[in-house]
């Protein structure tokens, strides 16, 4: 929970959080791509470095480069903002694009579904994924990209980077990932409403981004 934190992660949890700031679309979508930013920085710490040489105009030296099999995969739509954010720090990963969506078979109670209907991803085969997305409610749209992901390879290991994440969420994750998954969370809330809906979390990061 970086928003525990003194950084700037708080302050721009703060804007994104506040009903008035918010409803700047710019500054909301920039705000989660700067979190994506700063996050990349704080996963580029654990990863896998080689050694290589490099050859400058005046001579060699051994430099240390991280591992790049690292395919980024983000959950249409709000996803896309953090998208940015990491391949800004992580410029040449390979990107595979997932969608999900809420479906409320009845429309009486609260009870939904998370439908995935579109998938582009290269082989994840003994790579790095990185999967993003900005909410992290129930955990149930992470369970069912887990599960469509299955067809494209065993990833080495696996980072989840998320702006907010609430308590039950981050659980269920934790029960259904595998061992070698690390949560990355800007803001930890403790629950959720009868809609599944974060608490006080920020709304619908989707139509605050996109409309
Ligand atoms: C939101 C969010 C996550 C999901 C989290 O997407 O971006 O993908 O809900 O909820 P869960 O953990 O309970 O599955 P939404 O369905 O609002 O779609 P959108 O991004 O297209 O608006």
């Amino acid at each position: 929970d970086f928003s525990k934190e003194n950084s700037l992660i708080s302050k721009y949890i703060f804007e994104l959080r506040d009903v008035s700031i918010q409803k700047d679309s710019m500054r909301f979508r920039r705000n989660i791509e700067r979190i994506g930013e700063i996050m990349s920085y704080e996963i580029s710490k654990t990863l896998n470095y080689e050694t290589v040489k490099v050859t400058t105009p005046l001579g060699e030296k051994e430099v240390y480069v991280p591992d790049n099999k690292i395919v980024l995969c983000s959950i249409l739509r709000a996803g896309l903002p953090l998208h940015n954010g990491v391949l800004n720090y992580f410029d040449s990963v390979e990107n595979a694009f997932i969608s999900a969506y809420r479906e409320h078979p009845n429309d009486d109670d609260d009870d939904f579904e998370v439908i995935v209907s579109y998938l582009a991803s290269p082989s994840i085969e003994g790579k790095t994924l990185i999967l993003v997305d900005p909410m992290l409610a129930t955990g149930k749209t992470l369970e069912n990209v887990l599960e469509a992901l299955k067809n494209h390879g065993k990833p080495k290991q696996i980072h989840i980077l998320s702006v907010i994440g609430a308590k039950p969420g981050i659980e269920y994750v934790e029960k259904i990932f595998p061992a070698d998954t690390h949560l990355w969370i800007a803001a930890v809330d403790d629950s959720l409403d009868s809609r599944g809906y974060i608490i006080p979390g920020l709304g619908d990061a989707g139509d605050l981004a996109y409309g």
